[in-house]
């Protein structure tokens, strides 16, 4: 069943309900979207939601989501569509010898010999989809461009074939890691949200939301822990993805405490390079060991 929202509150509660706990900027831009038929361009740090946000709207909305991973070199091919060479090859085999090119041709060249790729995938789905064109800042200039085209016009020309129109109108979102700056074209396109960590209170509940038989004290203090690992300069600082790991690691520990030597055991799980480990192991770790919460280390 397909639904759509009528207020900002009901997303926020939809999106709780499938397990996704958002922000007010979250929900009001996710119901923005799907009330004015805009992409989303979902940025922010690694392990924030921004993936995650998309399989929660899709389930929020009972649509299917069709996903698209984007890498270095992605092409048109493994984006849009390809021709199913094999299968053409076949039909020409088992064609009568002396049938004319011509005819082979127009049979070969129809949609039963298309593979969809997720972007057709997606606009000729005959119920709307949610969209996800996950990582775009992974691909280069040339192939944002082919996107823009998509997303204003939900055809595609294939020169074989003529054009495809999109069936349904879906629900797009785009998410960057920001590893290279997007094009002003793109940007003006699309609604825009920033996804950030999340406050102490918020990052608790999806902490608990996550693992629920976790003691609520311990749980107080991993937050409090990986938002003072957060606040030193390291190469990567923990997500929501490691606070949530960690919060698993501690359970299944059987942690009833986050004392000085928990931490030391199991700091990795938030902290992965070895250099942010000696600082974190340095200024976090001896705090923990005794110094009284007033005089942090640093
Ligand atoms: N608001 C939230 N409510 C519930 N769970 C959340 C929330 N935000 C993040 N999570 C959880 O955190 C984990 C990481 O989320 P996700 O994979 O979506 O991050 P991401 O931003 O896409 O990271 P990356 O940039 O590395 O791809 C998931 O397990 C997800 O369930
Ligand atoms: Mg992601």
């Amino acid at each position: 069943m397909t639904l759509e929202p009528t207020s900002v509150d009901e997303v926020e509660r939809g999106l709780r309900a499938t397990g996704y706990l958002p922000s007010d900027a979250t929900a009001l831009v996710a119901y923005l979207a799907v009330k004015l038929d805009k992409p989303v361009l979902v940025e922010g740090p690694a392990g924030v939601g921004k993936t995650e946000l998309a399989k929660a709207l899709a389930r929020l909305l009972g649509r299917e989501l069709v996903r698209l991973q984007c890498y270095e070199g992605l092409d048109e091919a493994k984006a849009l569509y390809e021709w199913n060479y094999r299968k053409q090859l076949l039909r020409i085999q088992a064609e009568a010898a002396g049938t004319g090119w011509d005819a082979v041709q127009d049979d070969i060249f129809g949609e039963e010999f298309l593979l969809a790729r997720p972007l057709m995938t997606a606009i000729a789905s005959e119920r709307p989809v949610v969209l996800l064109i996950d990582e775009i800042d992974k691909t280069d200039q040339e192939f944002e461009a082919m996107l823009l085209e998509l997303l204003s016009d939900f055809q595609i020309s294939i020169p074989e074939l003529g054009k495809v129109e999109a069936r349904t109108q879906p629900v797009v979102l785009l998410t960057s890691n920001n590893t290279r700056e997007l094009t002003e074209a793109l940007k003006r396109r699309c609604l825009y949200l920033w996804v950030d960590y999340p406050d102490p209170e918020h990052e608790l509940e999806i902490v608990r939301l996550h693992t629920p038989e976790l003691d609520e004290t311990v749980a107080r203090k991993l937050v409090e822990v990986v938002h003072e690992v957060r606040e030193l300069d390291l190469k990567k600082p923990p997500s929501i993805a490691e606070s949530i790991d960690w919060a698993r690691a501690l359970l299944l520990l059987g942690a009833d405490d986050l004392d000085a030597e928990t931490f030391r055991a199991t700091m990795s799980v938030i902290v992965k390079h070895r250099t942010d480990l000696e600082t974190v192991a340095a200024r976090v770790g001896l705090r923990l060991q005794g110094a009284p919460d007033g005089a942090r280390a640093g």
